[in-house]
């Protein structure tokens, strides 16, 4: 894949392009970096799935630009997922909605239901834009990352993984770091009530101060293929283990409380919540490019808020 450093307008116009060809292009998000393909060019779309050895049961988000291209995806949707949509995107959260007819099994990994995301980075949006004034309906993103592997929040990190694949007119946009630094809220928008399906910075308490809408935390998947249920996920290389005193040639992600040891390499000290989610994969990748000989993860000590989400990605990555 070729690499376009700080893309400019003009860039995002050639990567749509390259989308309307059948090629691929990895790009930033605000939360981690995707890597997208015209969401109605069924060869694209498969070679996602093989350049990311991801199984095809795995559904894909469709990203698109504005609220409005929704109804071209998804039909039946509730009142809630509309003011949902209305109040947090563009932005970290996906819905699971009812498809629509004749949308292809490849995106929705067989199942009758869509994931739909409106991206707010600039140069997704702008991505978007011209894909949509080309004709195209959506992009079709994972994270960018080998499957189970650690998703990419800097543009190294996602040349790093696809530099040395893809075809010729594959591209990969360089944005710099992602905002949030982990993946997307999802929610389930199929039943009565919304439930979360994957925790992100848009939380519960969030959704209930701003839309008095009460979303239901738990994982009830009622049958959907709720993300990360793969046992190894968003895991590094190196093996984590979680409020463990680290030990000589240990690296430690802990808070400023947590002093280092000596002999400790401390791999990150986050001031806060929003600095742990989005330096929490860099931390992985430093820990790996360090060869430590493991990585000791303090968890931040609340179960509230985006602490729920930071959880959730280090608990599956310390589970082998
Ligand atoms: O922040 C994000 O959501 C990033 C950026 C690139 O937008 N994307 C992302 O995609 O994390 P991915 O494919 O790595 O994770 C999406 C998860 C998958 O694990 C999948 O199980 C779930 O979303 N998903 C997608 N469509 C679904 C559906 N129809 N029903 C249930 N789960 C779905
Ligand atoms: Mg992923």
């Amino acid at each position: 894949m070729k690499l376009i450093s700080n893309p400019t307008s003009n860039d995002s116009k050639k990567a749509a392009v390259a989308l309307t060809q059948g090629n691929l292009v990895v790009f930033p998000t605000e939360t981690v970096y995707g890597i997208g393909a015209d969401a109605s060019n069924s060869e694209a779309v498969n070679r996602i799935y093989r350049i990311k050895k991801r199984p095809n049961s795995s559904p894909l988000i469709v990203h698109i630009s504005n609220i409005r291209n929704l109804f071209y995806w998804a039909s039946d949707i509730p009142n809630y997922a509309q003011t949902l949509a209305e109040t947090f995107w563009p932005g970290p959260m996906t819905l699971i909605l009812k498809r629509r007819t004749g949308v292809s099994d490849l995106l929705t990994g067989g199942q009758s239901s869509i994931g739909i995301r409106v991206p707010s980075n600039r140069i997704a949006q702008e991505l978007l834009l011209e894909f949509e004034n080309l004709g195209g309906q959506g992009i079709a993103a994972p994270s960018a990352n080998m499957h189970g592997e650690v998703s990419a929040t800097t543009s190294d990190a996602a040349h790093e993984v696809f530099i040395n694949e893809g075809i010729n007119g594959d591209l990969i946009l360089n944005g710099g770091p992602c905002e949030y630094g982990i993946e997307s809220t999802i929610i389930n928008c199929t039943n009565a009530n919304p439930s979360i399906l994957r925790p992100g910075v848009i939380t519960p308490e969030l959704i209930e101060v701003y839309t008095g809408i009460i979303c239901n935390p738990s994982t009830n998947s009622n049958g959907l293929i709720a993300p990360g249920m793969s046992l190894k996920h968003y895991a590094p290389q190196t093996e984590i283990f979680i409020n463990k005193l680290p030990e000589i040639g240990d690296g430690l992600l802990a808070g400023r409380e947590f002093p280092t040891p000596p002999g400790v390499i401390r791999i990150a000290t986050p001031k806060n919540l929003f600095e742990y989610a989005k330096t929490l994969y860099q931390s992985f990748e430093k820990a790996d490019s360090l060869k430590v000989k493991s990585l000791c993860i303090y968890l931040p000590d609340s179960d509230s808020g985006i602490a729920v989400a930071i959880k959730d990605r280090v608990l599956k990555a310390a589970s082998r």
